[in-house]
């Protein structure tokens, strides 16, 4: 999966996919590479601190990591609450990612209880027809571990 071009979304039912990010984020940080995690709702609100404050000028290493680290995952999407300019910047950062608009290569996964028609419903058409194209979709099915730790 890591070596593919594609992006990979990990569109999910049930459990372990905070595990597997979390997996793949430390094997790449293994190689080198850098990772971001944070979760849609953290990463949308703090995208839009950033682009609100008054030192937006001054160098912003998280915007900057937003945009072009070798792997971000943006957990939980769909947890966030929404609005237009929140929706506007999810577009723009998976549209900069999926563009390689930095000039390198970045790979994103998007871990969320969503389906596919509540990814369409819940973002506009040019969010899901993206994940929905570009992104390669994986389904987790399991049993909550959570709860086999309190048997
Ligand atoms: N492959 C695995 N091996 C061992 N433990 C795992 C594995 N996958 C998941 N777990 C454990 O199972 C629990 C649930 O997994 P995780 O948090 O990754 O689920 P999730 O899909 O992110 O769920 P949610 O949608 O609630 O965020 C965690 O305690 C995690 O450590
Ligand atoms: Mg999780």
């Amino acid at each position: 999966m890591l070596n593919k071009k594609t992006y990979c979304l990990l569109a999910i039912l049930v459990y372990g996919k905070t595990f597997m990010s979390n997996c793949i984020a430390g094997e790449l940080l293994k190689k080198g590479k850098t990772v971001l995690y944070q979760t849609a709702p953290v990463l949308l609100e703090s995208v839009i601190d950033y682009k609100m404050s008054k030192q937006k000028n001054i160098e912003n290493n998280f915007y900057k990591s937003v945009l072009d680290a070798d792997l971000l995952i943006i957990d939980d999407l769909g947890t966030e609450s929404l609005n237009s300019m929140k929706l506007s910047e999810l577009f723009t950062i998976l549209n900069a990612r999926l563009l390689n608009l930095n000039n390198k290569v970045t790979k994103t996964i998007i871990s969320t209880n969503l389906n596919i028609n509540d990814i369409f419903n819940h973002y506009e058409e040019r969010i899901g027809s993206r994940i929905v194209g570009y992104y390669d979709i994986y389904y987790f099915f399991g049993e909550d571990l959570r709860f086999k730790n309190l048997k």
